[in-house]
């Protein structure tokens, strides 16, 4: 693939390839330099026209790590705010020989149209509710890691599907490595099309939790609402919180994932986001080693 614009262009073997180089950038980060100078001639923007914490700085430090030159952008502090479209943004950039983007950005599609648009290598890093393709992948890589594999396990995704760029990633890249997937939520925050993608739909948190090897819980998110949903925020908590409670009457030990930022107390207790069973820090540790191999692999195809 010439970009990385969604799980949906993704093959299982791009998500070996990926995974194998990930492997190797995992020992790489973990050794006293934590450096290796392959990207020495390569320049990488990160362009942010939406909030983030985790996704923004491990780019970051992915692209440090392979000792590419790195330029930040957030749309907050540029001349979008004085009426610079997209695209004579990307090409002022690129003219200062920036060789890949990574973009996130409140437009389903962001990514696909700029593909089209501008001549460098196009990474994904969210856009609007469609897909968050690198954070699918570390999520697979930290199951991978917490169980040996992802083929055959049963991950129930919980919560704002509706809303969640989150989910549909990680649906695709689930499915693409053979594990079965079910989402549970609210029916308000369920797509009406999560069925024709081969997912059950399960709306009893308990039923859900006894069947899954693997919860992954997302936040709600009411900056993507333009109406008020049911259920409010209490009753979300009350109906498909995880707590403690819950996960000591299963009888058996799932994992919990998070992709964050976490609204603890609302979707999650902080016991548990904080419990031996919860993955949370290390989908975030293994999210350099990923970011790492994508940028890694497209950049193979720059002609240098
Ligand atoms: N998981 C995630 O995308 O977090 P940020 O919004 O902080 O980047």
């Amino acid at each position: 693939v010439d970009h990385l614009l969604g799980i949906k262009y993704l093959t299982k073997n791009d998500i070996d390839l990926i995974f194998e180089t990930a492997n190797h950038f995992k020992e790489v980060i973990n050794r006293p330099i934590k450096k290796v100078p392959s990207l020495r001639d390569i320049t990488i923007a990160n362009l942010f026209f939406e909030n983030s914490t985790r996704t923004k700085l491990s780019f970051e430090l992915a692209e440090k790590r392979l000792s590419a030159d790195v330029i930040n952008f957030s749309a907050g502090q540029s001349s979008v705010k004085k009426g610079e479209t997209l695209i004579d943004t990307v090409n002022n950039i690129l003219s200062m020989k920036v060789d890949i983007v990574v973009m996130r950005h409140s437009n389903v599609g962001a990514g696909v149209f700029l593909s089209k648009h501008v001549d460098a290598k196009i990474i994904n890093a969210g856009d609007g509710t469609h897909e968050h393709p690198t954070q699918a992948l570390l999520d697979s890589y930290s199951i991978k890691e917490a169980l040996g594999s992802v083929k055959g396990k049963k991950i129930v995704i919980v919560g704002d599907i509706l809303h969640s760029r989150v989910a549909l990633s990680n649906i695709f890249a689930l499915q693409l490595q053979g594990a079965q997937v079910k989402v549970c939520g609210p029916t308000t925050l369920i797509p009406k099309y999560i069925t024709s993608l081969g997912v059950e739909v399960e709306t009893n948190i308990k039923k859900a939790l006894e069947w899954c090897d693997v919860a992954n819980v997302l936040r709600v998110q009411h900056e993507r609402m333009d109406i008020k949903y049911f259920p409010s925020t209490r009753e979300y908590t009350q109906l498909f919180g995880i707590n403690k409670e819950i996960l000591d009457n299963l009888g058996k030990k799932i994992v919990i994932m998070h992709p964050g930022p976490i609204n603890r107390g609302v979707e999650i207790t902080s016991d548990v986001a904080d419990a031996d069973q919860s993955i949370i820090l290390n989908q975030v540790e293994n999210g350099v080693a990923v970011r790492m191999a994508v940028i890694y692999l497209l950049a193979q195809q720059i002609k240098r």
